[in-house]
């Protein structure tokens, strides 16, 4: 762990809120903003401990900000983010998982969501 500063500032009441920026979680705090790799970041989160996940993995479908990874790298790689959150999530948790898309020649493609990735295993639905 190198990473561990602190920036407080005041929510609308005027209390003061200390938001903690990490590259690993920490129970003591109350606030973290996570600066890692997701994998990474992940792993040090204890097992079912997180009630609602919503992230928006990279769609590896060209968008202008990402780089495209080979196929099966990119797979492999959003499989273990899905496994992670699973092992995280608790049994009453829930996950909102975007799914990229793009349009050709007027049909529109969605990219891979967790029960797509084979999180069918893990207990992953679609809907
Ligand atoms: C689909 S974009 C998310 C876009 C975001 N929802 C938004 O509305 O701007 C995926 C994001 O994941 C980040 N990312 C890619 N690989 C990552 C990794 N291994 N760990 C953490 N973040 C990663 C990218 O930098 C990018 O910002």
């Amino acid at each position: 762990m190198d990473r561990d500063e602190e920036l407080k500032f005041n929510d609308l009441s005027g209390r003061v809120i200390t938001l903690s920026i990490r590259d690993s979680y920490i129970s003591e705090k109350d606030l973290i903003l996570g600066i890692a790799d997701s994998v990474e970041f992940l792993r040090s989160v204890p097992d079912e401990s997180v009630k609602l996940i919503v992230t928006s993995p990279p769609y590896n479908i060209g968008k202008v900000y990402e780089e495209r990874a080979k196929l099966d790298e990119y797979l492999n790689y959003q499989r273990e983010v899905a496994r992670e959150c699973h092992r995280i999530l608790r049994e009453d948790g829930n996950i909102a998982w975007e799914v990229g898309n793009y349009v050709y020649d007027s049909e529109i493609f969605l990219g891979y969501s967790p029960s797509g990735l084979g999180g069918a295993d893990m207990g992953y639905t679609q809907c």
